[in-house]
């Protein structure tokens, strides 16, 4: 990671980590179990790449940061509730996340899926009400409409049912890209959208422009995830390597070798950053981002 990156990661993540906090309810408030488990499962430590995503796409588009605050909360509370449904029993069944007991271990299943429930709950919340993102109502329906769809059955949920589906099958390469970019895809997606709906006069070939990099990076994302759970270590991943294969998942490194799936990330990476030619150094952010997400090794 350059230090440019690194400061502006830094930012972003003191940013959102206070935005979450203000915005979760406090432990001490009935019920109490679920609002310790849904602080539990948010302010655990996570690399908030899509928050920095909607930061760096209001950047590029010269939006003031404390109007991305609530957008970057919101679809980072869908991706906190994505993962405690994730790791349930009937899903992943994991038992790590963040380096941490997934939710339901710490807490209990239905614990856990209420948790998901009510963080989706809130990001929905968020956007509608927060009066630092400074938008009319219009702009706030076309918003919520817009994680709507990213979260919903044609986007990360729909992706989730896929990825359920294809346990113990082949996939061809078709079926594989469909499964990541909504599985995962939508929702990267949606915090680069997010993030360049709060300028409505905003140029389309810009934003048309900056969706293209979204989508190229956001199965470059998967892709990686893919790769790390082959060539990472479980310490440093803060999950147990080696689900995918032990759970019979079709990833990238399956049907394309790790050299394969490595150098097809690598080619969405290039794309994603030449998509942004028009774009001076206001860009840059979204450029690091994109360098980092095959260059992390969590
Ligand atoms: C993990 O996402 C799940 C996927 C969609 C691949 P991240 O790698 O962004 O997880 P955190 O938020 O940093 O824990
Ligand atoms: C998760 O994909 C995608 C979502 C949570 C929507 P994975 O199942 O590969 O994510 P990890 O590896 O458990 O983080
Ligand atoms: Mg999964
Ligand atoms: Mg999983
Ligand atoms: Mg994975």
């Amino acid at each position: 990671m350059n230090d440019a990156l690194k400061a502006f990661t830094l930012e972003c993540q003191a940013r959102v980590e206070q935005a979450l906090d203000r915005l979760l309810p406090p432990p001490t408030t009935r019920p109490t179990r679920l609002h310790g488990a849904m602080r539990y499962a948010t302010l655990n430590g996570g690399k908030r790449i899509r928050p920095m995503l909607v930061y760096g796409s209001g950047q590029a588009l010269d939006i003031a940061w404390e109007r991305l605050d609530a957008p970057a909360s919101a679809v980072e509370l869908i991706h906190a509730y994505s993962l405690v449904h994730d790791d349930l029993p009937a899903m992943d069944d994991d038992d790590l996340r963040r380096n941490q007991p997934t939710c339901h271990r710490a807490y209990d299943e239905a614990t856990a899926i209420l948790v998901g429930d009510a963080l989706q709950s809130l990001a929905f919340k968020s956007l509608c009400c927060d009066p630092c993102m400074q938008a009319d109502a219009e702009i706030r329906l076309t918003m919520v409409e817009a994680l709507a769809r990213a979260s919903g059955s044609r986007g990360m949920a729909g992706g989730q049912a896929l990825d359920l589906l294809a346990v113990g099958r082949e996939l061809n390469l078709a079926e594989l890209e469909n499964l990541h970019i909504h599985k995962t895809g939508a929702l990267i997606r949606a915090a680069v959208r997010l993030g360049a709906l709060l300028d409505p006069d905003a140029d389309k070939g810009l934003t048309h422009r900056l969706d293209h990099y979204a989508k190229c990076i956001g199965l470059a994302f998967q892709i990686q995830d893919d790769i790390l759970d082959i060539e990472g270590d479980t310490e440093t991943l803060g999950k147990t390597k080696g689900k995918d294969l032990a759970q019979e998942k079709p990833t990238y490194p399956s049907l394309l070798g790790l050299a394969g799936a490595k150098e097809k990330a690598s080619l969405l990476v290039d794309e994603a950053i030449q998509s942004l030619d028009s774009f001076s150094d206001e860009a840059d952010p979204l450029r690091w981002i994109a360098r980092y997400i095959t260059d992390r090794n969590h």
